[in-house]
């Protein structure tokens, strides 16, 4: 018995939730500009600084929760009447869950959340709450944001392999490929998988068969693109 829906599975980067008001990290004036990764995203800087670590992340805690999904992320969702979806997202935000899509798979962690910074498998729900030194865990441990540092293991990355490797389509929206292994999931889909790669720049570093670009912004070129294959859905493959 084939499958009816074809499986779509979903790569995102900040450039999706640019038109949401959070920032990207490698665009002109992105975060990367404005920070030092070194002094806020790394375990060496948790233990150098844990009050600047905790304070950058409370700022884009903030910023988070005034933001709004846009309309490639509600583009996105309504894409699951029509195919077998999976968001793997790099982004922390929760602008997919409030979009409305149900499988999504955060890479990178997920800002409203916390971890016990002993025991990384202790998450809690944090929301928009601010961490503090001395916020501390059940086995009495501090917090930490939930959120994977550069230097760090990408504990759901296997998930995501397999996620992709099992895709009919493969949509990747806004992220530079700059960072590993997340950018290894270009290579992991099927040869025969169709891909699309929606981002405001023309990605020129990306050869591949089988590959259509969308050049523009996401909450233009992502609806677009959603129109698209609801109009001309694309069949399970068999194989
Ligand atoms: N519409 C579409 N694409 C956009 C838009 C937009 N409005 N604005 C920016 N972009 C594109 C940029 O052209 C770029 O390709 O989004 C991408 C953003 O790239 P980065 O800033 O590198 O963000 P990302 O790829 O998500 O970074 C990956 O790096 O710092 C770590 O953990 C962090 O998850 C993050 C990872």
């Amino acid at each position: 018995m084939g499958r009816n829906k074809s499986r779509l599975v979903v790569l995102s980067g900040a450039g999706i939730s640019a038109e949401s008001g959070l920032g990207t990290f490698r665009d002109k004036g992105g975060l990367w500009d404005q920070y030092d990764i070194n002094e806020v995203a790394t375990p060496e800087a948790w233990e150098r600084n844990p009050e600047l670590v905790l304070d950058f992340y409370n700022k884009r805690r903030e910023l988070v929760i005034k933001a709004e999904p846009n309309p490639a992320h509600l583009a996105l969702a309504e894409l699951e009447k029509h195919y077998d979806v999976n968001i793997v997202t790099q982004n922390i935000d929760d602008l997919h869950e409030r979009a409305g899509s149900k499988n999504i798979l955060h890479l990178h962690g997920e800002i409203l959340k916390a971890q016990c910074s002993y025991d990384p498998t202790e998450v809690i729900d944090i929301n928009g709450a601010h961490l503090k030194l001395g916020d501390l865990s059940s086995n009495g441990y501090q917090l930490r944001p939930h959120v994977v540092w550069f230097g760090e293991p990408v504990p759901l990355m296997f998930d995501a392999e397999k996620i992709v490797s099992e895709a009919d389509i493969f949509v990747v929206v806004g992220t530079s490929l700059n960072v590993y292994p997340a950018a290894n999931l270009l290579y992991t889909c099927k040869k025969f998988c169709k891909k699309y790669i929606v981002d405001l720049n023309e990605l020129s570093n990306v050869k591949f068969n089988n590959l259509t670009q969308f050049q523009g912004k996401a909450t233009e070129r992502v609806p677009e693109l959603v129109d698209e294959l609801i109009k001309n859905p694309i069949i399970p493959t068999t194989l």
